[in-house]
């Protein structure tokens, strides 16, 4: 498939009130989101309903987040039409194998209480494991996108070498990849190679897990904005035409990481922020290469 010319520019005229950005399919994704990554079962119900409320209207959750069934609740508990939240879900590292994956991908929709998801996502490319093919796993989504039971397909934590053997052995091309990205691992070339083939980033612990958000220049930017870090930082992913979704269990900073559309970085600010990445020593998480974790 040629180069897509989809989205990547449309983030510069969207309506900041109600950010969308439209995927290589067609099917469009708010901008900013609520992660579920961590949340304890018992409390991922308050939690996404007290961002619902806010007015989150995007859930970023995985089978191995082990909350799917909260998410699912606490949607439902909302009263809004299912068609009014985005929910993204991704296979388990422990069912790659496509008769695994069909069955998996049944238990989401089960314990989401959903007949769909909007985006589903192959969580890690686990080059080390299953004889290093991650190949016939993304074709096995490919169904999904087929049947209609997955909106969008989409990949993460995929390196160029990995989304160069999608693009030879596969037909779809990932809607999304979702990596690591933060100020100071900004994953420059996995990015570009996404601009350059319609792929969207999304970026994954936009703010580091809370890693940045002693940095002096960050801190030095916040306060002449009269915003705090997190939300600079937010708003930096934003500008840049990232999809991002913050997870937080704490309710003013759920409300604050949504208030982020009243205020725009300017260039100069938005360059200091692009000087703050430390490249491979910024990486917080596992790399993808050799990432080979299977839950037990
Ligand atoms: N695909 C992948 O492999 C992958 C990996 C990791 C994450 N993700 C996704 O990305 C989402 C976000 O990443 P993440 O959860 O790792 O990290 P993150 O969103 O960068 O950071 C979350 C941490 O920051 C704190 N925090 C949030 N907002 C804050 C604020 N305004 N001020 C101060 N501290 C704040 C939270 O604390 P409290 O909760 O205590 O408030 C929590 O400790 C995840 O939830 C998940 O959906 C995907």
């Amino acid at each position: 498939m040629g180069r897509l010319e989809l989205p990547y520019d449309l983030w510069q005229d969207v309506d900041l009130a109600a950010p969308a950005i439209t995927l290589n399919d067609a099917q469009a994704i708010p901008q900013l989101g609520f992660g579920v990554f961590q949340i304890p079962l018992d409390e991922t119900r308050r939690a996404v309903s007290d961002a619902i409320e806010v007015g989150y209207r995007h859930i970023d959750t995985a089978e191995m987040y082990e909350n799917e069934a909260a998410v699912g609740e606490a949607v439902h508990a909302s009263g809004l039409d299912r068609s009014e939240v985005y929910i993204t879900s991704k296979l388990s590292n422990g069912f790659h194998r496509p008769e695994d994956a069909r069955r998996a991908f049944e238990g989401t929709l089960e314990a989401l209480g959903s007949d769909y998801v909007d985006l589903f996502l192959v969580h890690w490319p686990l080059p080390t494991l299953y004889d290093g093919d991650f190949v016939s796993t993304w074709q096995t989504l490919e169904e999904f996108k087929e049947d209609g039971r997955a909106r969008s397909i989409g990949v993460s934590n995929f390196e160029i070498a990995h989304l160069e053997r999608l693009a030879a052995e596969s037909v779809v091309v990932p809607a999304v990849n979702q990596i690591e990205l933060h100020p100071y691992f900004q994953n420059r070339e996995v990015a570009a190679y996404g601009r350059e083939h319609g792929i969207v980033t999304e970026a994954w612990a936009p703010i580091a897990q809370g890693g940045v958000l002693d940095d002096s220049a960050l801190i030095e930017i916040a306060e002449r904005y009269g915003k705090s870090v997190a939300q600079v930082v937010l708003r930096w992913h934003i500008q840049q035409g990232n999809v991002v979704f913050p997870k937080s269990v704490t309710p003013e900073r759920i409300r604050q990481n949504f208030a982020i559309f009243d205020f725009e970085l300017e260039r100069a600010d938005l360059e200091t922020i692009d000087g703050l990445d430390r490249g491979e020593a910024g990486r917080n998480g596992p790399h993808p290469d050799t990432f080979a974790y299977i839950p037990s």
